[in-house]
């Protein structure tokens, strides 16, 4: 049994406390910060159209109910459906000076987790990997094939990610938040992905669909499918939508 106090967690989660002592003499990360939005300007935009009159739902009906479901119709979606969705995850709400504030809370505004979404079978929309520009709320078209099975075959080969009708992606831009908060951040980027993936689940809820959270992935695959190096962008999170 290994002694935990040695595990790299441990000494992660060890190395970035906070204490009354070491809170007066942090110093400055020496990490240069990432530009605050990520745009592709060569991709083709596909505008989302964002309905003015949202579903109702109640909210306590859809904790209670939420579960992670592994089984999808794959029913297809509509355009408006999935920019509620994206907007349920990183929908710009208000301005604070420079921040662009959304709907998931995020460690000092710097949001930096960006979100992308393998479509598979949205109305009007041929299937692809995409962008979600969250400043424009357009998404941005990375390639022209169906990218699903590949996502799926990319997450330890959990073959009902294949089947979902949409699978969103959640990347981290280390440097974004890293030049803040130092070695400490790593913590709250994954807060703040959690953030977003429950919001995205509350809201694939009150659209009658159903999502399951996933981390079980080969990290370096579903980068490289996405077009990311892995060092200053790197894959986190996922949940697959049907
Ligand atoms: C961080 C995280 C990672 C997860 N990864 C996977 C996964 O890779 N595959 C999977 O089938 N479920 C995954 N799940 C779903 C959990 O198994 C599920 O949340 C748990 O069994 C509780 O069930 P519930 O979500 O239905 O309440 C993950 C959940 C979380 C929060």
């Amino acid at each position: 049994m290994p002694d935990l106090r040695k595990t790299l967690g441990y000494l992660y989660l060890h190395d970035t406390k906070f204490t009354r002592k070491n809170i007066r003499e942090r110093e400055r990360p020496a990490i240069a910060p990432a530009p605050a939005f990520k745009e592709y300007p060569a991709a083709a935009k596909i505008e989302l159209p964002l309905a003015q009159a949202r579903p109702t739902a109640d909210l306590w009906q859809l904790l209670q109910q939420r579960r992670s479901r592994r089984s999808f119709s794959g029913s297809p979606m509509s355009l408006e459906d999935l920019a509620l969705l994206l907007w349920a995850c990183q929908g710009v709400t208000a301005q604070a000076g420079p921040f662009l504030l959304r709907t998931a809370p995020s460690a000092g505004a710097l949001y930096p987790i960006e979100t992308y979404v393998a479509a598979e079978r949205i109305q009007g929309l041929a299937p692809g990997l995409f962008h979600f520009n969250v400043r424009n709320f357009q998404l941005e078209r990375l390639t022209d094939q169906a990218a699903g099975p590949l996502v799926a075959r990319a997450a330890l080969d959990q073959s009902f990610i294949g089947q979902a009708t949409a699978v969103f992606i959640w990347s981290a831009m280390l440097r974004r938040n890293m030049a803040k908060y130092g070695q400490r951040g790593l913590r709250y980027i994954c807060m703040d992905a959690g953030h977003i993936c429950q919001n995205l689940l509350l809201a694939a809820g009150a659209l009658g669909r159903q999502g399951c959270p996933v981390a079980a992935l080969y990290d370096d695959e579903l980068s490289e499918l996405l077009g990311l190096d892995g060092v200053e962008e790197s894959v986190l999170y996922l949940a697959p939508v049907g």
